[in-house]
Formats: C-alpha cells, structure tokens, sequence
C-alpha cells in the first residue's frame, strides 16, 4: 500500500476541521472510551474482547456486527445501583432495549424505563416484573396505555392533559389507583458542558413550569380519584458532563413541590431527575464517575427541599447512554480504501449510517481503529464511511489510520453501545446487524442479524 503524504490542502482541511496533527497515542485503546474488556492480542496485536479474536467473532457472526461487552454494562448498571443507593435507577431502554440486556439490568438491580409499547413488550417477553418498569411517552397511545395498566407498570409518566384523561379512565375502568409523575418542563436544556436556562419551554414534552401548565396538571391529577400524585419528574437533556443544569432544573421542580404543598396540602413524595449522563466518544471527553455526580445531585436535592422546608423525596433517576454506551463496539470490514489526492483518504465499511445514524443526525464523533492487526505504518488522516448511497453516510468523520490499511482489514469503532442498534434502519433495504453479548464465558448472539429475508417478510406485494 502506498502511504497519504500530506498534500498541499491538508494543512487548509485540518485547520478547518480542527482536526491538528494526530496524537502521539493515535490507534490506541482509551480506557475511557473503550470496554473494559477489550484488548490487543499480544502476539497477532489484533483487538479482543475478554480473550476472544474479534476476527473469529466477525468470521462467525459476520460484518458489520456490535459486540456488547456484558460485564462492562453489568459493572455500569451495579455503580449506578451503589451510587444511588435508597433511590430508584431506571434504565432508559430507548438507548438499546432486548431480552438480554433488560434480564442483566434487573438482575443488578435496576428497573426498566419504556417508552412505546414495543419496549414494554421487549421488557416483559424478559420477566421483568410491572413493579420494576416506568412508562415515559408524549403520546402514549390509549393501547399503551391500557397494556401498561394490565401489565401493572409501577408508573405512569404523563406528560399531557389529555393523557390524564385517559390514563385517568382507563384506570377507573379497571378499579386501579394508578401511580403518576408530572413531568415538568424546566426551562433548562443541557447538552456536554453547557447549558441553558430560559424562562420559556419550546419543547414538545412535558408540562410548562414557567407557563402555569404543570401546576395545573397537578391540580387536574389530584381531582382524579384513580391517579395517585406520587412524583415530580424532569430531564434536561442527554451527553451531559456538567451537573450545574440540573441544579438548576433541581430548583425549580422543588419549588413546584413547594407550590403543590401549599395549594393542596399534598407532599410529593417522589422526585425523578430523569437521564442524561454523558460518556467519552473521544480523547478529551471527561464524563465523571456516577458516584461523586450522585452525591452532589444528592445535595442539590437535600439543599433545595431544606430551603422549602420539604422532606427530602425518594430521588429516581433514568440513565440510558451511560449504562450500555461505553460498552458497544461495532465492527467493520474494510471494502474500500480511497485516497483523494492532497485531501484525506475514504475508507469504506460495510455498514454505516443504517446501523449508525449519530454521525449524520448529530455531526457525533467517535474513535475508531484497526482491529485485525497492528501496524507500524504512519497515520494517515481518514474518514470511515458507510455503504449506502448517500454522501452525508459518514460514520467516524475525521481519524488518523494507519496508512497500510486495505480492503479486508477491520475497524472497530468504540461507543456505539447506546443509540446505534436502537435507531438503526434498514436503509437501502439493509438488514440491521447483530449484537453479539461477549464476557469471560464466551460469545453469544442476543439480537440476531436481519437477512434478505425479513426485509422482504413484510413486502406484501
Ligand atoms: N429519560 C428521558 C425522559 C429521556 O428522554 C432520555 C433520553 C433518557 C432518560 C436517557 O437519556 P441518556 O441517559 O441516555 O442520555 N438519540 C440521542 C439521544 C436521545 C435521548 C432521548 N432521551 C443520541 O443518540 O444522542
């Protein structure tokens, strides 16, 4: 293979990417960024996953294909239990959702946060029990509604006044009080390491804080013989690193508490900050460890409620990303390698923006590397796209790879555990890939890949 010298653009693309020069450690394995499990072989340098070749793994299951290292989502999932102690953590199953990975959560002690009735299918076909599963939705059907009810879903998320209504009838239908959160729309968005706090709420969930809507979806849930008040939910946003939003969002929910205790007399005993905790795609992503985010949120809580002279509430709270996310790994097989003279060199896999939207929906960067071997040769600066016809079908925008790369080898490429099997298409009519659950006792299918035939099992004709 011929090397990518740098040509006369490249100094011109990497200032305008802030892409610089590659890091000294560049094809190295973060352990932030990467499963606990995983390795190189230190004979062949090929990438493993608890002791086993991710070449073996793609000769046996196949291209593109994620690897979900178990005991790194079961190590996340216990920190968290630990971390928040006396609360209740509920796993957002929108970031990745089977059988499997529901049975692993509940056994460390987590519940399971649904938010359609596919996911609350998935969560039950699992045993996971009604007591230990929370419904979110901002339109919820009444089928959902009523399966969630029959399920005996401990929670209820209501997010509309319309949805009180239902959720409301169809609970007195089935002579059940039924548990709610008022899900409050705080003013705060929170994205990484900023946030914002305004005074409107320009979104589609929840009830308005600022607006007078939520105070009076209290009052509509208090008249409701068949809903019981039993919290106060909010969620700011999601890759967050920085827990100044939700102080702030923690402010204002305890003053609607306090609002709610003076109008009514009713203490609501329960207070879900909801998910949003962010992970390390990148070098220079520094999310925290769950325990010290969850004692200052403890305090912030403890502070507030002082303040309004409330008791301290059962805290909940939703983390999806930061339980599976680090824990995935997708591999690819290389089909392509094209170098645009004096630009950067396409690298083409097998898969891309089906089984992983993040990039083209939102500009996500993610790091990735030669997984079937090492090499010595020098980096040469790349961009790993997908298969489909489009050229917004990016997945790892801007990478050092070594410059021997060819078609054959694999890239694995670190992160993709939450949002990425969950959101994937069958885009240009392309089966989504498997998940394949690997630890120490070895390697298992969890989710099968789709084939020809199930894109074409629903084509009627
Ligand atoms: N609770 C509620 C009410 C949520 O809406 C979400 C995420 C979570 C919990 C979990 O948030 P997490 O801990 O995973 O950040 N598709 C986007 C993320 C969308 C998040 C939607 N809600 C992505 O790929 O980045």
């Amino acid at each position: 293979m011929r090397a990518h010298p740098a040509g006369p653009r490249h100094a011109e693309l990497l200032a305008d990417h802030g892409v610089g020069a590659p890091p000294a450690d560049w094809g190295g394995l973060d352990p932030a960024i990467w499963p606990s499990g995983v390795a190189r072989d230190s004979s062949s340098a090929a990438l493993t996953l608890h002791g086993i070749d991710v070449r073996a793994l793609a000769s046996e299951h196949g291209t593109p294909a994620m690897l979900l290292d178990e005991a790194d989502v079961r190590g996340r999932a216990r920190a968290y239990a630990e971390a928040f102690a006396g609360a209740d953590v509920y796993y957002a199953a929108k970031a990745f959702l089977s059988t499997a990975v529901a049975g692993w959560l509940v056994e460390e002690g987590l519940g399971i946060d649904v938010c359609t009735g596919g996911e609350l299918a998935v969560a039950l076909r699992a045993g996971v029990p009604g007591a230990r599963l929370l419904l979110h939705g901002n339109n919820k059907s009444s089928a959902e509604l009523a399966a969630a009810l029959d399920a005996g879903v401990r929670t209820v998320v209501v997010d509309s006044f319309v949805e009180i209504e239902r959720l409301a009838a169809l609970a007195a239908q089935r002579g059940v009080r039924q548990r709610v959160y008022l899900r409050a729309t705080v003013g705060v968005e929170a994205h990484t390491h900023e946030f914002i706090a305004t005074a409107h709420e320009d979104q589609k969930f929840g009830f308005s804080l600022a607006g007078g809507d939520a105070a009076e979806a209290a009052r509509r849930i208090l008249r409701e013989p068949s809903l019981e008040l039993a919290g106060l939910h909010s969620h700011i946003g999601s890759q967050i690193f920085d827990t100044a939003g939700f102080e702030v969002a923690a402010h204002r929910v305890v003053g609607l508490m306090a609002a709610i205790r003076d109008e009514h007399g009713h203490v609501v005993p329960e207070l879900d900050l909801g998910g949003g905790l962010g992970i390390a795609y990148v070098a220079g992503d520094d999310p925290e460890p769950v325990a010290p985010v969850a004692e200052r949120l403890r305090g912030i809580v403890a502070r507030e409620c002082a303040a309004a002279g409330l008791p301290l509430p059962r805290l909940a709270v939703e983390p999806g990303r930061a339980i599976v996310g680090p824990s995935g790994i997708t591999v690819y097989e290389v089909g392509t390698v094209k170098p645009v003279e004096g630009l950067r060199t396409y690298v083409s896999v097998d898969g891309g923006m089906s089984d992983n939207i993040r990039t083209a929906l939102y500009d996500a960067d993610y790091t990735v590397v030669l997984a079937s071997r090492g090499s010595t040769a020098p980096p040469m600066l790349a961009r790993v796209v997908g298969k489909h016809c489009e050229s917004g079908d990016v997945v790892v925008r801007d990478c050092w790879l070594p410059g021997d790369l060819a078609p054959g080898d694999l890239l694995a490429v670190a992160a993709t555990g939450a949002y990425c099997r969950s959101m994937a298409s069958n885009y240009n009519l392309v089966g989504r890939p498997p998940v394949v659950a690997v630890d120490a006792a070895g390697a298992r299918v969890i989710v099968r890949r789709e084939t020809v035939d199930d894109v074409l099992a629903t084509d009627l004709g």
